[in-house]
């Protein structure tokens, strides 16, 4: 696996690929790479001659109270992890080498449809951050395929979004969950949760199961499903963000008679903030 830091390089190497006939995958990250993101690099692989991922803590996308700074950096072993699967190219930029003007300079992309509810409300300007990066990083691998996960449905659903008003020419392919046993979707911030919490960490995603049942079962009580849910995660002692019904497209409240739904929640542990989703199509 070749390593780079600069945007020359990886423009270079890449350039010389696509000369070759080859056509890119692309899995962006922020490192501290679990099984969930090697899941999206294997299903670029299965897709694309060439995969890269890129690994850069982008400061854009952190709110002031944020934890930035705690997020964790592990890339010797994130590059281990991603050569022993065969992952070709590797690119880890310094903040000025993305934002060479500073970040206040920077030119932003806003989705503004999507951005500001659900994780963008509690996490202003978050959203922003993403798409601001997430175009800058497209316009420097140019990938064919890019491989998001379905973990952060808001952003795969914003990004898609992006892609399609801006014209941008990638593939945006979406990458299943991956959970732990007792159902905890796996993520960089699950390091935060503590031994005693951990037991019932999976509440979330018992809860936006209990939700998506209460629907399949004929339920159309959305808010009262809504703050039944968000009971459920205060008594298993959580304090929930939101838990929503919504529609899986726009990701506005559902209507009664949509048929593609994703209930999608968040709730803080002491230390972190975890986020999860399930979708579900009803026949009306
Ligand atoms: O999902 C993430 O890890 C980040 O939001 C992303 C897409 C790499 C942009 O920084």
């Amino acid at each position: 696996m070749e390593l780079f830091h600069h945007i020359k390089s990886v423009r270079d190497a890449l350039g010389k690929a696509r000369a070759a006939g080859k056509t890119v995958g692309f899995v962006p990250t922020m490192g501290n790479l679990h099984n969930a993101h090697l899941a999206l690099v294997q299903q670029a692989k299965q897709h694309c001659d060439v995969v890269i991922v890129s690994i850069f803590v982008n400061r854009l996308q952190f709110g002031l109270n944020e934890d930035w700074d705690k997020y964790p950096r592990t890339l010797q072993n994130d590059a281990a992890k991603l050569r022993e699967i065969g992952c070709d190219y590797l690119f880890c930029p310094e903040e000025g080498e993305v934002y060479p003007n500073g970040m206040d300079a920077q030119t932003r992309v806003i989705v503004p449809s999507m951005a500001n509810v659900l994780c963008g409300a509690s996490r202003p300007g978050h959203f922003e951050g993403v798409t601001t990066v997430v175009t800058k990083l497209f316009n420097i691998v140019q990938p064919d395929i890019a491989v998001f996960g379905i973990k952060d449905y808001q952003q795969l659903a914003i990004i898609r979004r992006m892609v399609e008003d801006l014209c941008i020419p990638v593939e945006i392919m979406a990458g299943d969950i991956v959970r732990e046993a007792d159902g905890l979707a796996m993520s960089s911030r699950n390091g935060f949760i503590t031994a005693q919490e951990r037991p019932r960490a999976n509440q979330l995603n018992q809860s936006l199961n209990w939700v998506k049942q209460a629907i399949l079962d004929g339920r159309r009580d959305f808010d009262v499903l809504e703050s039944e849910a968000k009971k459920q995660i205060e008594m298993a002692g959580f304090r929930p963000d939101y838990l929503s019904i919504s529609n899986s497209k726009t990701l506005e409240p559902a209507a009664n008679d949509d048929t593609d739904i994703t209930v999608l929640g968040a709730m803080y542990t002491e230390a972190a903030r975890l986020i999860d989703n399930v979708s579900l199509s009803v026949v009306n």
